[in-house]
């Protein structure tokens, strides 16, 4: 593959504007052409724009946009709510309401972003509180913009019809809303004593279930509450565990029906009823997502309770202003060729401490610890879209995947040996610390001394003063990774998506810029390309 070197592009959109650094590379060049300032300044053919802007300027220039196909370009997990309402003002409806959620198509919610604002426009969904991501920030936007699409008594008629989830419902356990009951069948630590993280490799026996997935896909799980956190609530609400709520019990809602993490609006929206002077002053503003103590960001369903002692709301009130338990999912780690009947998770337990309290995240605790081999847990399989190996097994692939990233690369690496694919395999992985989290080493030092893992390449970010990072380790081999391109290889990252994947994105940019001797503007389109093609693909939280 070879592009001829351009001169640097003169930049007219500043640093600070909303864009990707893609987005701003094409944009900068689209303006030097218009303004006769750079005569080889070629602009994308109107698909590959359409692809990297998701249509909004039509491959042409920005006045040629359509308003009602933009595609949300705008739609970046790391660019702040506000932003992304600001880009999409003026847009048609669905596409505000997409452009409030929080990371593009991450399937928790059971649709596609642009399926779930469809389905919210449509009204053929009323949950607004399904961004996992999102959370109360998306919910209360999602919320407002409801109320404003309701009132302006906007034709539905506008949206597709019949939008629907992004798996089919009715084929039991290929969607959050038809899970199934699998077994826990065990778990270890990956990290060894002295590590700061705790990251469990989990198994869970589908035998039973009629399941199956493919390399790629990601598997949802229902969890429960902490049994502590539940008793703290039932306390903080003097009410008794038993006291039924339709034909279960409060504790049983407490644990599995119910989220107790962020106190969600309608909580604060009830305290305020229930009380008088500034206490009610201070319930209205929270729940009006205003922070009159400087604390919002730390009450969950318990400290909102012990922030308002006394109220003693209605249990029935109160199970009903809480938000449902949602699902989580996790990036499959196993392939059904070399694991049958199994499922593999590599999960990072999240755990933090608020006001002297320990604070668990509710689904990454449950797997790494309070379910029990032999128990069932409801699970469904969320099927990757656009997160696959190459239909050709014989193509090279490149796997950037640190921490919990490298779940998905055990499972394509395993899926590869049990078809003795002749493509040749290379892995980025890092974490902090070579002796303690070197997540499944002996596996990958065995494949990569039988030959099947070509190349092993780690960065460990703890281990010296200087941290080292996955991209930096892919810097220094940018020669050969420009070759690996060249010989057609499809690159993957997966992780962390606010900084390590976009951190990843621009050292390959430099890269072909350097190695492929492109100037910016042509290694961005490179990568462009590369993503058009689905030879750079993503599978980030
Ligand atoms: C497609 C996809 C694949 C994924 N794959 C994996 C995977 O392979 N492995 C994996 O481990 N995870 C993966 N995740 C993330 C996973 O889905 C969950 O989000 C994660 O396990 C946390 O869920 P939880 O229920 O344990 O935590 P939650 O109860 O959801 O709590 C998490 C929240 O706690 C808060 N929080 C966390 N740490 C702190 C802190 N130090 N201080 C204050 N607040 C804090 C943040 O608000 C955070 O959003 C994936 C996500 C997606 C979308
Ligand atoms: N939604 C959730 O609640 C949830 C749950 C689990 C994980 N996560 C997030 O998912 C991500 C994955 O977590 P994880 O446990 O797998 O590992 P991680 O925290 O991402 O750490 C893995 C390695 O990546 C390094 N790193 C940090 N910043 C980086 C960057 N900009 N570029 C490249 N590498 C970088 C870390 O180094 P240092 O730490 O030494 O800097 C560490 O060596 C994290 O962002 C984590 O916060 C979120």
């Amino acid at each position: 593959m070879s592009m001829s070197p351009r001169p640097p592009i003169p930049s007219f959109i500043p640093e600070s504007a909303p864009f990707t650094a893609e987005q701003r590379t094409w944009l900068n060049g689209l303006f030097a052409g218009l303004f006769g300032l750079q005569d080889s300044i070629t602009p994308l053919p109107a698909a590959d724009a359409a692809k990297l802007f998701g249509g909004l300027f039509d491959g042409a220039a920005p006045a040629a946009a359509e308003p009602e196909d933009d595609g949300a370009p705008w739609h970046d997990p790391a660019m702040p709510l506000a932003d992304r309402m600001k880009l999409a003002d003026g847009r048609p409806m669905p596409r505000r309401l997409m452009a409030a959620m929080a990371q593009q198509d991450c399937g928790q919610c059971g649709y596609n972003c642009k399926d779930y604002a469809d389905a919210l426009f449509a009204k053929s969904e009323d949950r607004l509180n399904l961004c996992v991501p999102g959370g109360k920030e998306t919910s209360r936007m999602l919320k407002q913009l409801y109320q404003e699409f309701q009132s302006a008594a906007v034709a539905p008629a506008a949206a597709p019809a019949e939008p629907k989830p992004a798996s089919t419902a009715a084929a039991p356990g290929r969607s959050r809303d038809n899970p199934v009951y699998a077994t826990f069948f065990s778990r270890h630590r990956l990290n060894k004593p002295g590590s700061e993280k705790e990251t469990w490799h989990i198994e869970i026996d589908l035998a039973g279930t009629a399941l199956d997935y493919v390399v790629g896909d990601s598997f949802g799980v229902f969890p429960a509450n902490d049994p502590d956190l539940v008793a703290a609530v039932l306390t903080a609400l003097d009410a008794p565990s038993d006291l039924p709520i339709g034909d279960r019990t409060l504790r049983e809602v407490l644990t599995d029906g119910v989220s107790l993490s962020p106190a969600p609006d309608m909580l604060f929206q009830l305290f305020s009823y229930l009380t008088g002077g500034q206490r009610k002053q201070k319930a209205k503003q929270l729940a009006a997502g205003e922070d009159p103590d400087g604390d919002a960001v730390t009450l969950d369903v318990l400290a909102a309770l012990h922030k308002f002692p006394g109220l003693r709301p209605d249990p029935e009130a109160f199970i009903e202003a809480l938000d449902p338990l949602q699902p989580r999912v996790y990036s499959i780690s196993s392939s059904l060729k070399g694991n049958p009947g199994r499922v593999s998770l590599t999960v990072d337990a999240v755990r933090y401490e608020i006001d002297d309290r320990r604070r668990l995240g509710v689904c990454s605790t449950f797997l790494g610890g309070r379910v029990s081999p032999g128990d069932k847990i409801r699970v469904y399989v969320q099927k990757a879209q656009h997160f696959a190996l190459p239909d050709d097994p014989s193509k090279p692939i490149i796997m950037i995947g640190p921490g919990t990233g490298i779940a998905p690369f055990r499972a394509f690496l395993q899926e590869r040996q049990a078809i003795n694919a002749p493509g040749r395999n290379w892995l980025f992985f890092g974490h902090q610390r070579s002796d303690y989290d070197f997540f499944y080493r002996d596996e990958l030092v065995a494949m990569r001394e039988a030959g099947h893992l070509t190349r092993l390449t780690l960065a460990w970010s703890r281990d010296g003063n200087e941290k080292i990072y996955v991209q930096h380790r892919m810097r220094e081999v940018g020669r050969d990774l420009w070759t690996w391109l060249n010989e057609g290889a499809h690159v993957y990252v997966c992780g962390d998506a606010l900084r390590m994947a976009k951190d990843v994105e621009t050292a390959l940019t430099d890269i072909v810029a350097e190695h492929g001797r492109l100037a910016p503007a042509d290694a961005a389109r490179f990568v462009a390309e590369l993503k058009a093609n689905d030879r750079y693909q993503a599978d980030v939280y």
